[in-house]
């Protein structure tokens, strides 16, 4: 069954599309099965992943999301996932995604219908990662329903991390009440201005404020202008230029991430055992 990793942060242009769509290719390029669902209007990692213009496409995941909500059969998976060069599987989205928060609006059980979708696709994948809209609201309460972790992207700059406390209020209100595996994976500060005064302010206040609480990952992403010029070219930094520090970082990130996981694997199974 899949590991559900969700890059949540509802401020804007912190590199939750550049961070969900270079942990999915390199996943995949260990060998994992890996599907990113793009669960943003924007439809940014469906164009990273190659889709020239996403509002072209007949079928994403709004419109699955619809089938759900009208109780009508899903369509095959080979009809809708796009197979992207990266290796990974892609769940599209396009502008129409943006009504989402109004269609559920009077729907039953609202917040749990994502993990419908996802419970009939979790037998296929090792990871499915969620890049997530830059909102709070009920299509968010969707994703944290059927996560099993979250990434926090962040930009070293005072006013990204402002929402994280807010971020936090919902999680552990989704923890508490309705998905208790949810956890925090860590903050991952992106587009890092390394040895600039601001940066270290920067962290050593998520330092301060979350230590104890929520880790932070040692692996900081780089500022770097290829990370935009790679999306121009449908690819992620890690496949447009392997050894641009961005892409370099994004690599240690992983293992990071990957190790963090099996040593919180190896304390679940002594803990049982
Ligand atoms: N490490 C980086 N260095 C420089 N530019 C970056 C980096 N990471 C991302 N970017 C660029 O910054 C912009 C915002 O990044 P991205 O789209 O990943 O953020 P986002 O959080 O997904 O935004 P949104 O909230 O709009 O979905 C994009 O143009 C992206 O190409
Ligand atoms: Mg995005």
């Amino acid at each position: 069954m899949a590991k559900i990793i969700a890059i949540i942060n509802e401020k804007g242009g912190v590199g939750k599309t550049a961070t969900a769509t270079s942990l999915a290719h390199l996943l995949a390029k260990k060998g994992y099965n890996t599907a990113l669902i793009d669960f943003d209007g924007q439809g940014h990692s469906s164009i990273t992943l190659g889709v020239k213009n996403p509002n072209l496409l007949k079928m994403t995941i709004n419109t699955i999301i619809r089938k759900i909500i009208e109780d009508e059969p899903l369509p095959a998976p080979d009809s809708y996932i796009i197979k992207s060069k990266s290796g990974v599987d892609l769940i599209p989205s396009n502008y129409q995604l943006f009504t989402l928060e109004r269609n559920l609006c009077n729907v039953d059980f609202r917040e749990r219908i994502l993990s419908q979708y996802v419970n009939t696709i979790k037998g296929d994948y090792d990871y499915i990662i969620i890049d997530c809209m830059p909102q709070m609201g009920t299509p968010m309460i969707n994703v944290m329903m059927c996560a099993d972790s979250i990434i926090i992207p962040t930009q070293s700059e005072l006013l990204s991390t402002q929402g994280l406390s807010e971020l936090l209020r919902h999680y552990q209100l989704v923890k508490q009440n309705s998905n208790n595996k949810l956890k925090i994976s860590g903050i991952l500060i992106t587009m890092d201005s390394a040895n600039t005064n601001l940066s270290a302010q920067v962290k050593d206040m998520l330092q301060n404020s979350f230590a104890g609480s929520i880790s932070i990952f040692q692996t900081c992403i780089p500022r770097s202008i290829k990370v935009a010029e790679a999306v121009g070219h449908h690819k992620t930094i890690c496949e447009y230029i392997p050894d641009n520090p961005a892409a370099v970082a994004y690599e240690e990130f992983v293992e990071e991430f990957l190790k963090n996981e099996l040593s919180s694997k190896r304390k679940e199974l002594s803990a049982v055992g």
